[in-house]
C-alpha cells in the first residue's frame, strides 16, 4: 500500500512538474538542436573508416551463410529499422522489432533492455559479447569465420590495413561500423532547421505538434531533448504480441521484477518512416500509437508506468501530434544506399 501511494504521489508531483514546465521545451528551442555526437576516444571518426563500415553494413558476409546484411534488418528507406513486425534472422523469427539505428549513436545504452553499452560492443564482434554478427539467430557467425572471410578479399584488406594498420580484426570490424553508425544523425529534418532558425521550416500544425508534445500530451516525459529520448526504459503497457509469450524487457538485465516490460524509449526522428512500432511490432501507424497513448496505454497493466494516463486528445490535436512527428523526417537518412562492396 505504502509504496502505491507513494508511487501515486510521485506520479502527481511529476505531473504537475511537468505540466508546467514542458512548454519551455518548446519555447527554449536551442535544447533541441542536436550536438555532434559522442565519439569514443580510441575510435576517432575518419572518412576512410566510416566507408568502410558503409560497406560492411551492406555485405551478407557478415552472416553465415552470406544471406543477411544488417541493413535486410535495419532498412534505411524505413527509418532504418525492421520492415516486418518482428526481425527474421538465422533462426527464424525473433522475439523483437528491428529498432531504428538513426541517431542510435545518442543512446547511453543499446538494445531495447540496454544491455549493450556503446555502439562497438553491439555489434557483436567483440570478445564476450553476443550482438547480431554473432547471435545464433541473428547472423549467426562465428567472428573468427567473418576475419577469415573479410582478409581473403584482398581490397578488404588493403582498406582494414589502411584505416587500423593491420588486417581485419573483431575490434576493427567493430570499430568500423561503430563509426559509420555514428554519421546516421537526422542534422538535415525540419525541426532542426527549425530548432536552426528557419521559422518556416515545419507547418503551423506541427508547431501545434509540438506544443501539445511538450504540454498536453506530455511526451517530452520520457522523449527528452535533444534526441527525444531520456535513455530511461519504462513500461507504457504495449501489447505482448508475436512468437514471446512474455518479455521481461529490463528486467533480464537488472533482475529486478520492477522492471519487468520495461523497454528504452526509442528516439524519434524518422519514426514517420517507419513500418512498424515498439519492441515487438505491435502497431503500425502513428496512429495507432497515438491512440494508444490517449487512451492511457493498458491502465489493466499493474507495471504501467504513472505517467501514462488518458490524455484526452480532440481529433484535430492528434492531426498535429502527427504533423509534429512527420517533421522529424531527414530524408537523407532513407536514402542511404550500398556502397560498391570489394
Ligand atoms: C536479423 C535481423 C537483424 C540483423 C541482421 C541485424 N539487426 Fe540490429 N537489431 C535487430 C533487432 C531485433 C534488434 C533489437 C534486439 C533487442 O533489443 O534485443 C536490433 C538492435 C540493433 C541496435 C540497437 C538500437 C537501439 O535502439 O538500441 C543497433 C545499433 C543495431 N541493431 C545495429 C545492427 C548492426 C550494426 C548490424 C550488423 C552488424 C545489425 N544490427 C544486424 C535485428 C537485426
Ligand atoms: C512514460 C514514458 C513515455 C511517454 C510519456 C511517452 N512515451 Fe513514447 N515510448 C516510450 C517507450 C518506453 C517506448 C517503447 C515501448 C515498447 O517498445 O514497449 C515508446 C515508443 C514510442 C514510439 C514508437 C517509436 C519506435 O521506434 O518504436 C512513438 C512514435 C512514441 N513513443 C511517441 C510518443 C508520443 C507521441 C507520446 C506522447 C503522446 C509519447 N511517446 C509518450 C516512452 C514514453
Amino acid at each position: 500500500m505504502i509504496t502505491k501511494c507513494c508511487l501515486a504521489i510521485l506520479a502527481f508531483i511529476s505531473l504537475s512538474v511537468s505540466l508546467i514546465v514542458h512548454p519551455a521545451f518548446a519555447d527554449d528551442l536551442s535544447q533541441w538542436k542536436l550536438p555532434s555526437v559522442p565519439v569514443p576516444k580510441d575510435n576517432p571518426q575518419t572518412q576512410a573508416k566510416i566507408a568502410l563500415g558503409h560497406q560492411l553494413v551492406f555485405d551478407v558476409r557478415l552472416s553465415k551463410n552470406n544471406s543477411i546484411s544488417c541493413a535486410a534488418c535495419h532498412v534505411p528507406s524505413a527509418g532504418g529499422a525492421g520492415i516486418t513486425a518482428r526481425a527474421f534472422g538465422h533462426g527464424g523469427e525473433l522475439g523483437r522489432w528491428a529498432p531504428a539505428w538513426d541517431n542510435a549513436a545518442y543512446y547511453t545504452s543499446l538494445f531495447w533492455d540496454g544491455r549493450a553499452s556503446s555502439l562497438e560492443e553491439q555489434t557483436g564482434a567483440l570478445p564476450g559479447h553476443m550482438g547480431p554478427i554473432t547471435a545464433p539467430g541473428e547472423m549467426g557467425s562465428k567472428i573468427e569465420d567473418v576475419v577469415e572471410k573479410l582478409n581473403s578479399v584482398p581490397e578488404y584488406k588493403k582498406q582494414f590495413n589502411k584505416v587500423f594498420g593491420t588486417d581485419a580484426t573483431p575490434e576493427a570490424i567493430a570499430k568500423a561500423i561503430a563509426a559509420f553508425e555514428r554519421t546516421l544523425v537526422a542534422y538535415n529534418s525540419p525541426l532542426q532547421k527549425y530548432v536552426r532558425g528557419d521559422k518556416k521550416a515545419i507547418s503551423a500544425a506541427a508547431k501545434r505538434g509540438f506544443k501539445l508534445f511538450n504540454g498536453k500530451a506530455a511526451c517530452v516525459t520520457c522523449h527528452t531533448p535533444p534526441n527525444f529520448s531520456d535513455n530511461m526504459f519504462h513500461n507504457i503497457g504495449i501489447p505482448q504480441i508475436g512468437p514471446l509469450k512474455e518479455d521481461a524487457g529490463r528486467a533480464a538485465v537488472t533482475n529486478d521484477p520492477a522492471d519487468k516490460g520495461k523497454f528504452k524509449t526509442p528516439a524519434l526522428y524518422n519514426c514517420a518512416s517507419r513500418a512498424f512500432f515498439t519492441h515487438d511490432g505491435a502497431f503500425d501507424s502513428l496512429e495507432q500509437i497515438v491512440e494508444h497513448y490517449n487512451k492511457g496505454g493498458n491502465p489493466k497493466d499493474p507495471n504501467q508506468d504513472p505517467l501514462i494516463f488518458p490524455l484526452k486528445l480532440t481529433d484535430a490535436e492528434k492531426k498535429d501530434l502527427i504533423a509534429f512527428l512527420e517533421s522529424l523526417t531527414d530524408k537523407k537518412l532513407n536514402e542511404i544506399k550500398s556502397q560498391k562492396l570489394p
